[in-house]
C-alpha cells in the first residue's frame, strides 16, 4: 500500500487551511482584474481544483503541460511545452499555479514565455516551495509551505507517476534530498 512508504509532512487539514488563506488573498488582490489561473500539469491539478473553488471572483482556468523530469526525479534543466494554453492571455492577469518550485527552472521559462504574449501581469502561486534547491531567481507571490530539500509526494506530486492522489504531502522514505537531483 502506498501510504506505508511515505512519511507525512503536511496534513490534509493544514493544506486545507492554508489554501483557504491563499484563496482569500487572491480574491482580495485580483478583485477588479481579469484573472486567468493557469495550472501546470500534471502536478498542479489537485491544488488548482481546491484553490480555484475558493476564489470568489469570475476567473478563467487553463492548463499548460511541460516536460522536464520524465519518469525520474532528476532535473534536466530543459523545459519543453507539451501542451500549450487554449486561452488568449493578452491584457489578462495570469496566475501560474504550480505544485512545487524546486530549482525554479520550469517557472522561469514558463513565466517568460507567457510574458511574451502581452498579459497585464504574470504571477506565481505554488503549494510548495523548496528554497534550498533554487538555481534561478524567481518571484513567488503566493506560497503554501516551504519544505526541506527532500523528495515529497502527494496532493498532486508524483514519483514516477504514483502517489499523486494522496490527500496529504509526504516524504518518500527511500529518496535522497533534492538539490536538483530530486
Ligand atoms: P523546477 O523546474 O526544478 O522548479 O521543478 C519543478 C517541477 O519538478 C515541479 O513542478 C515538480 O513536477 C517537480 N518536482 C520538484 N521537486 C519535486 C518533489 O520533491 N516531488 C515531486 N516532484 C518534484
Ligand atoms: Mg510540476
Amino acid at each position: 500500500m502506498v501510504r506505508e512508504r511515505t512519511e507525512p509532512l503536511i496534513s490534509r487539514e493544514e493544506i486545507e487551511a492554508r489554501i483557504a488563506e491563499i484563496a482569500e488573498e487572491i480574491t482580495r488582490d485580483y478583485g477588479d482584474r481579469d484573472l486567468v489561473m493557469v495550472g501546470v500539469l500534471k502536478g498542479a491539478f489537485v491544488f488548482l481544483a481546491d484553490l480555484a473553488r475558493q476564489v470568489e471572483l469570475p476567473l478563467e482556468i487553463d492548463f499548460v503541460a511541460v516536460s522536464s523530469y520524465g519518469m525520474d526525479t532528476e532535473s534536466s534543466g530543459v523545459v519543453k511545452i507539451v501542451k500549450d494554453l487554449d486561452l488568449e492571455i493578452a491584457g489578462k492577469d495570469v496566475l501560474l499555479v504550480e505544485d512545487i518550485v524546486d530549482t525554479g527552472l520550469t517557472l522561469k521559462y514558463l513565466s517568460g514565455m507567457l510574458r511574451d504574449r502581452g498579459p497585464a501581469s504574470v504571477e506565481i502561486c505554488t503549494l510548495l516551495n523548496k528554497p534550498d534547491a533554487r538555481k534561478v531567481d524567481i518571484d513567488v507571490k503566493y506560497c503554501g509551505f516551504n519544505v526541506p530539500p527532500r523528495f515529497v509526494v502527494g496532493f498532486g506530486l508524483d514519483y514516477a507517476e504514483r502517489y499523486r492522489q494522496l490527500p496529504y504531502v509526504g516524504v518518500l522514505e527511500d529518496k535522497e534530498g533534492s538539490d536538483g537531483t530530486g
